[in-house]
């Protein structure tokens, strides 16, 4: 067996390379190496990552991360913990990540999202109006915007007053730190983010940080004083959880997994989005299939429709092949000696899932840089080989309700106003924050005259 090969360019310029340019690393490294490498990149816990893209070793790796032979560490995500703090699902482990889980999910699911679906076409609708017609507006804004005020709904319950409006302002000003490859850098060195002085990044950072927590913690604390076990809202399910002792979450772990899951739950969509409106207008013949689905629908003021569409499904799955918002797996730690992929994994190796790389794999997807979404009309791939929300213990617990929100924003928008894109060069990816995403702004304009709305906006 071999060892497992590493780039021989010193660690500080794999560090640098990861943070400015993540995408271009993995793809000089991978078409080096081939499957496996081992990548000298910052991260939270400094130790090395291999970072892998054969989707039969992640299979492996992803169907056995319970505990014998990988396990899912919580703790090597410790550069999240700046923002979202250590007891959320995101930095806990083990047993403890476990019953978080089982806490968490239900909201997730199936029928529990359908209450959302009227919810997501609304708050579209009543931003898309707000939107003068003949404007431009840089689509990841707009798709923040929804997003957030979608998350804000399922985590909380509602998406309006004054606490909620200052709540999405916060976050926001909070992301847009981190919004370029070069600021991203704050994540990565811990020690930008002490405040040098109101100038400093971090100084913006700590502010945001202590009035976020102000508002988020008034908010549980007010919950708390007025329990409502009827409201299908995540705050109100943790305020109710107990552990096998009888015992509560704290303000603490309340703040902290409510963070977590608005920091997870709404920038990574808004991106997805913002590329979908992107592939959408960019490509003529696209936009003409999906519009001819569209148009077959007997009724588009039902969201539930829009997840009936094949056609609309295959440009969502395709916006996330081509752009994985999240770039590679959390890490799984290797509990014992193991052979896979024709290399020796000694225990306490990091191994980490390359989503990006497995998704421009072209064994998998022939011409991985074309935006074709009859690919997932043609082919079944399996979980393995097409991943964007990961696998295993640590699979996105936010995946159906992305997909979900994907094919009512996107159905809406198109039903409702026609629009045109204004960049002229194709828009590139690259760093945002920890994850990717388009790295000059996707211009669109709200067409004029003949945008009135194509069938009267309704509210409901
Ligand atoms: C297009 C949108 C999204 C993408 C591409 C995405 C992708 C991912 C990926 C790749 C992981 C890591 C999985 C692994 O290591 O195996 C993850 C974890 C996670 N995601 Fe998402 N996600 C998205 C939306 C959401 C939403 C809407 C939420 C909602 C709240 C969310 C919450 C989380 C959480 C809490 C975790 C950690 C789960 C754990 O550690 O147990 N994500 N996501």
């Amino acid at each position: 067996m071999q060892a497992i090969p590493t780039p021989k360019t010193p660690k500080f310029w794999q560090a640098t390379q990861w943070v400015l340019d993540p995408l271009g690393y993995m793809n000089t490294n991978f078409s080096r190496f081939g499957d496996m490498f081992k990548a000298q990149v910052p991260s939270g816990s400094d130790e090395p990552w291999v970072l892998i893209n054969n989707p039969k070793v992640l299979q492996y790796i992803l169907t056995h991360d319970t505990g014998k032979e990988f396990t899912a560490p919580g703790e090597v995500n410790s550069l999240l913990a700046q923002v979202m703090g250590w007891q959320n699902l995101i930095l806990l482990s083990g047993k403890q990540h476990q019953h978080r889980r089982r806490l968490v999910m239900p909201p997730f699911h199936g029928e529990r999202l359908n209450v959302y679906g009227q919810v997501i076409r609304q708050i579209t609708l009543d931003l898309l109006q707000q939107w003068p017609i003949d404007t431009t507006l840089d689509m990841r804004e707009l798709m923040q915007k929804i997003t957030m005020r979608v998350i804000l709904q399922v985590v909380f319950g509602m998406h309006e007053g004054e606490r909620y409006l200052q709540i999405e302002h916060l976050l926001h000003s909070r992301l847009s730190i981190t919004a370029s490859p070069i600021t991203s850098a704050i994540i990565f060195l811990p020690w930008l983010q002490q405040d040098f002085g109101s100038w400093s990044p971090g100084h913006r950072f700590l502010e945001f940080a202590a009035q976020t927590d102000q508002l988020l913690f008034t908010e549980i604390q007010e919950r708390r004083a007025n329990l409502d076990s009827d409201r299908p809202d995540i705050l109100s399910l943790l305020l109710a959880a107990t552990d096998e002792e009888g015992k509560g979450l704290t303000d603490q772990d309340l703040r902290d997994e409510l963070m977590a899951l608005l920091a997870a739950g709404h920038d990574t969509t808004a991106t997805a989005l913002a590329w979908a409106i992107y592939w959408i207008h960019a490509l003529p013949e696209v936009k003409e299939k999906l519009m001819a689905e569209l148009d077959t629908m007997t009724n588009p003021q039902d969201p539930a429709e829009f997840l009936r569409l094949p056609y609309l499904a295959a440009v969502c799955n395709e916006t996330l092949r081509i752009h994985p918002i999240a770039m590679v797996t959390f890490p799984r730690r290797v509990k014992v000696p193991l052979k896979l992929g024709g290399y020796t994994l000694e225990p306490g190796t990091l191994v980490v899932g390359s989503i990006h790389s497995l998704h421009q794999r072209e064994d998998l997807f022939p011409n991985p840089k074309q935006f074709c979404p009859e690919r997932f009309l043609q082919n079944q791939f399996s979980p393995y080989e097409y991943m964007p929300f990961g696998g295993g213990v640590r699979r996105c617990v936010g995946a159906a309700l992305a997909q979900y929100e994907l094919k009512i924003i996107l159905g809406t928008m198109l039903t409702q106003f026609s629009f045109d894109l204004l960049n002229r060069k194709m828009v590139q990816p690259g760093r945002r924050g920890i994850t990717s995403g388009p790295i000059t702004p996707i211009l669109i304009q709200k067409q004029g005259a003949q945008s009135q709305p194509k069938k009267p906006l309704q509210t409901v």
